[in-house]
């Protein structure tokens, strides 16, 4: 288990001091893929390098598994690293050195035979999908190989836990989807506990279960990614949210809006399906019960994390008042989240 307690870092420089981390309060399980998304200079990096030592708290104490990691030195730290991978945006690897090579790196410094890091790094080339490339150069990889050498590497000290910094951002949607799914499984095959920077909520919504939400140094809202998801508090929370949840959601309004002045007698109701419910045909059933009302899908879409789905649909409705109120009052027993946006 990860704890950040009552963690502070101030950096000194000449324009004074940078709060770039404050008073942070956060608890990781192993085994958890845990998101940190933040705005760039929110301080989530400065925050995850106190995990491996690479930056140290001006107060507080980050502790992995009730040992504090401040007051390592020495050879306790190295052991202490050794338990943490690291991979960056930018992959960090030796571009004069094959793949293997590239691998079998951090084995080499860690003092280990060559034929032992030779026979490690083959299992890590396989089992993050690059059997048959180990000869390969870095300039000749995709950007999603490249990612994978950086993967395999990270693992090479067997560690327990992975620190991503934005490691799928220089990668296309498609090559960012398949390096979240590798991590996702070797987060399962190997118990491995994941921190993830990231600006992009896809990423949050594909792989974490739980995210912590930073803004100047601070976290400002933290939970499970459903409950962030649907209720999101803060303000830079419900930026990110909204950016992923309805990326049209200014569309919807504009669409809200022609609708409202071309129906005025309409009824414009927001749906929000949680989990299972998003695979209920609950709309067509509450038609059913509601035989005369009318209905026109304005927009829908659901999204998948990794505790369920989440489905927005905006319908407006038209017809008997009182068949109005029964048709929400069934959605609402089925737990559905209504939100009246217009009514006549
Ligand atoms: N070594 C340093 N010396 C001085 N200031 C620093 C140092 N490292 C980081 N900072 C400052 O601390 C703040 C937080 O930086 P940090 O790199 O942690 O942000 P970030 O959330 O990772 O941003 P990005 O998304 O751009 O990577 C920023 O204002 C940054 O300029
Ligand atoms: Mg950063």
């Amino acid at each position: 288990m990860i704890e950040f307690k009552d963690v502070t870092k101030t950096f000194a420089t000449k324009q004074g001091a940078v709060h770039a981390v404050q008073d942070v309060n956060l608890s990781i399980e192993d085994g958890h893929i845990y998101g940190i998304v933040g705005y760039s200079g929110a301080g989530k990096s400065t925050l995850v390098r106190m995990l491996n030592g690479l930056e140290t708290p001006t107060s507080g104490s980050v502790d992995i598994d009730g040992v504090e990691i401040t007051v390592l030195t020495g050879t306790k730290l190295r052991e202490q690293r050794h338990k943490i991978g690291m991979i960056f945006q930018h992959f960090n690897l030796l571009w004069s050195r094959t793949v293997l090579q590239n691998i079998m790196f951090p084995l080499e410094i860690a003092g280990q035979s060559k034929a032992a890091a030779q026979k490690k790094a083959e299992h890590l080339a396989d089992l993050v999908g690059l059997a048959g490339r180990e000869q390969a150069y870095p300039s000749e990889l995709s950007g999603g190989q490249k990612q994978r050498v950086g993967i395999a590497r990270a693992l090479a000290n067997d560690p327990q836990i992975l620190l991503s910094d934005e490691a799928t951002s220089a990668l296309d949607p498609q090559t960012t989807d398949e390096v979240l799914d590798l991590l996702l499984d070797i987060n399962k095959k190997l118990n491995l506990t994941i921190v993830l920077i990231t600006h992009e909520m896809h990423v949050i919504r594909k792989i974490a279960d739980h995210v912590a939400v930073m803004e100047d140094g601070k976290i400002v809202e933290q939970g499970p990614v459903l409950e962030v998801f649907k209720r999101p508090k803060q303000a830079v929370t419900k930026r990110f949210v909204n950016e992923e949840v309805t990326p049209s959601l200014h569309d919807t309004t504009a669409v809200v809006e022609q609708l409202v002045a071309k129906y005025p007698k309409g009824t414009i109701v927001q749906l929000t399906f949680h989990g299972d419910q998003a695979k209920l045909p609950i709309v067509s059933e509450m038609l059913k019960q509601y035989g005369n009302l009318d209905l026109n899908i304005i927009e829908g879409n659901i999204h998948q994390t990794q505790e369920g789905a989440i489905g927005s649909l905006y319908i407006q409705i038209t017809g008997d008042p009182a068949d109005i109120d029964g048709a929400l009052a069934y959605l609402q027993k089925l737990r559905v989240e209504t939100e009246v946006l217009n009514r006549e």
